[in-house]
């Protein structure tokens, strides 16, 4: 296993699973923008690598120059020759730094450029510590909401409109854009394009409370067919179990304090305070990114949340062993 693929194999693991990511970096681009920030990045290093040595160079020059017994510091010549070289040194730090703003400035406005008519829309809303992931539609039974992982077809721009449900957040996929701000009571918007397929991780990039460092969101970049078919499944309601422990597990969510949250289409369980869990099934993670989607991960975040998100908004849950069986059971379902 070579060293990138052992980097990239996967970061997000709990006792019993693991989700495997590509490479979290922005020097590893995936996208044109990412490509041109990175670009960016490395001419930003090389340019100070250059000046460092020089002023080292200049530097170790001047402490072992050997000092003439006849040489008087203070006269008006060599005063004269420091304030030329002062000036030129000056100077050529404006020049670079102005050679900077203007590359970096054309970077950020060629990154507005991206538009195309027929765009698809997704509404992205940060929450206290969780993305919800809304896919506009004219036809209201196309519109699809998930929750922390995005999925967008690889080549095409996709207009993201960001808002913020609580404080400000930012959305940040490295190896696919830049960061953009998720305001409260502001609407921005970022429009990214992934030009090559896999299964990034973004992460909050705002300080935005105590479980800021576990708001990941999970950015699939798939073909335009695989793509298709995960909407088209996604814009089904929920099935209904055929299995006797699931159907229980349905019943439980529906009358517990499950319901009071969270949502599962088609069904009785209509709550709109944390995430949609019509299609959880089909997701890698939860807890946005927090643990690989596997049962016992779940059974135990239903069960004691706040260990494993101190501060997270939801509350233990005082679920019987058996009800705790179906309630996963019935979750596993959800695909
Ligand atoms: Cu949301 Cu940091």
């Amino acid at each position: 296993m070579s060293l990138r693929r052992f980097a990239s194999a996967a970061i997000a693991c709990s006792a019993t699973a693991c989700v495997s990511y590509d490479r979290q970096s922005a020097l590893d681009p995936a996208s044109a923008d990412a490509s041109a920030i990175s670009h960016l990045f490395w001419f930003m290093v090389i340019v100070a690598a250059i000046v460092y040595v020089l002023v080292i160079g200049v530097f170790i020059g001047i402490i072992r120059r050997p000092r003439r017994d006849d040489e008087d510091p203070l006269s008006p010549e060599r005063e004269e020759s420091a304030r030329g070289r002062i000036k030129q040194a000056v100077v050529a730090t404006v020049a670079i730094m102005f050679v900077l703003l203007v590359y970096d400035f054309i970077v950020g406005r060629n990154m507005d450029g991206m538009t195309s008519p027929k765009m698809m829309t997704i509404t992205l809303t940060g929450h206290q510590w969780w993305w919800q992931v809304d896919y506009e539609d004219p036809i209201p039974q196309n519109r699809v909401r998930t929750a922390n992982e995005l999925h967008i077809p690889v080549g095409l721009p996709v207009l993201i409109k960001l808002v913020s449900h609580d404080v400000i957040h930012s959305f940040w996929v490295p190896n696919i854009a830049g960061k953009k701000d998720l305001i409260p009571g502001h609407h921005n918007e970022i429009v990214i394009r992934a030009d090559r397929a896999g299964v990034y991780r973004s992460q909050c990039a705002e300080f935005c409370g105590i479980e800021h460092a576990k708001m990941a969101l999970v950015v699939v970049a798939e073909p335009a067919d695989q793509f298709g078919a995960w909407i088209a499944r996604q814009r089904m309601p929920a099935a209904t179990p055929s299995d006797t422990l699931a159907a229980r597990g349905q019943l439980v969510v529906e009358a517990s304090s499950c319901a009071m949250c969270h949502s599962v289409g088609g069904t009785r369980a209509a709550g709109g305070l944390g995430p949609d869990l019509t299609h959880l099934a089909s997701r890698r993670t939860i807890a946005a990114g927090t643990l690989p989607n596997t049962r016992g991960n779940l059974a135990g975040w239903i069960v004691d949340p706040q260990t494993i998100k101190p501060g997270v908004h939801m509350p233990a849950n005082a679920l019987s062993s058996s009800d705790l069986q179906a309630v996963v059971a019935y979750l596993g379902t959800l695909q």
